[in-house]
């Protein structure tokens, strides 16, 4: 079933835990898309695990925490212990994504690893088992509202392909330009969870652009 995860970074920032319930209930959101970033990692600066921490009390949708951030190694953790039920790192930062990916299963959440678009998927292929969920990216990371990149399908095809033939479980997430306009085709490619900022907060009706969105990817 695809999974459509709202990001907050497209919400009103000072009205979070409003913002996590416009787009919750039954059938809303599965996910709130937490996007963290540090100013270094990418041209942009969010939030860090103290916030995350009061979001997480503030809401019943579990927080998929996407850390556009230098030493994850480091930073990590924290994030799990502030309450994030899925860490996603990015390849390109971490040191040693082995063994982060292991601390943050240790630590008892999902593991995902992220890939900006200059980064192929080929490399990590012996890693796919260790995580709960690979991010292709379809912007470059830093901003909501960018304009989707076609010649990402290609690489979310290869990874369904590789995630396929090792029998695996991970989840395949895309984030950047998802919309109705995009949906369809990153499901085709093979992607199962949608992350949307502005074609959600950006919609009258967030929790009815959820719904919608889902029902496309199911098509
Ligand atoms: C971009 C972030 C995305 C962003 C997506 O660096 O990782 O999660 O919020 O926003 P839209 O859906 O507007 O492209
Ligand atoms: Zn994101």
């Amino acid at each position: 079933m695809a999974q459509i995860n709202p990001s907050i970074l497209s919400a009103d920032f000072a009205r979070l835990a409003e913002e996590a319930r416009r787009v919750g209930g039954a059938d809303g959101a599965d996910w709130l898309h937490v996007d963290v970033m540090d100013n270094h990692f990418v041209p942009n600066l969010t939030l860090g695990a103290p916030v995350v921490e009061s979001l997480r009390a503030a809401t019943d949708i579990p927080l998929d925490c996407h850390l556009m951030i230098e030493e994850p190694d480091r930073w990590a953790p924290a994030y799990v212990e502030a309450g994030a039920g899925s860490v996603t790192f990015h390849a390109e930062a971490a040191a040693a994504p082995v063994r982060l990916a292991r601390e943050i299963r240790a630590k008892g959440a999902r593991a995902s690893m992220a890939l900006k678009p200059a980064t192929p998927i080929e490399p990590y292929e012996d890693l796919l088992p260790e995580l709960d969920m690979l991010l292709v990216m379809t912007v470059e990371p830093g901003f909501g509202g960018q304009a989707f990149l076609d010649i990402m399908l290609p690489k979310i095809r290869r990874t369904r392909q590789l995630i396929d033939k090792h029998g695996l479980e991970l989840w395949l997430q895309v984030d950047g330009g998802v919309s109705a306009a995009t949906i369809e085709r990153c499901s085709e490619a093979g992607a199962d969870v949608f992350v949307a900022g502005s074609a959600v907060y950006g919609a009258e009706d967030p929790a009815e652009a959820v719904r919608a969105l889902r029902r496309q990817a199911e098509r």
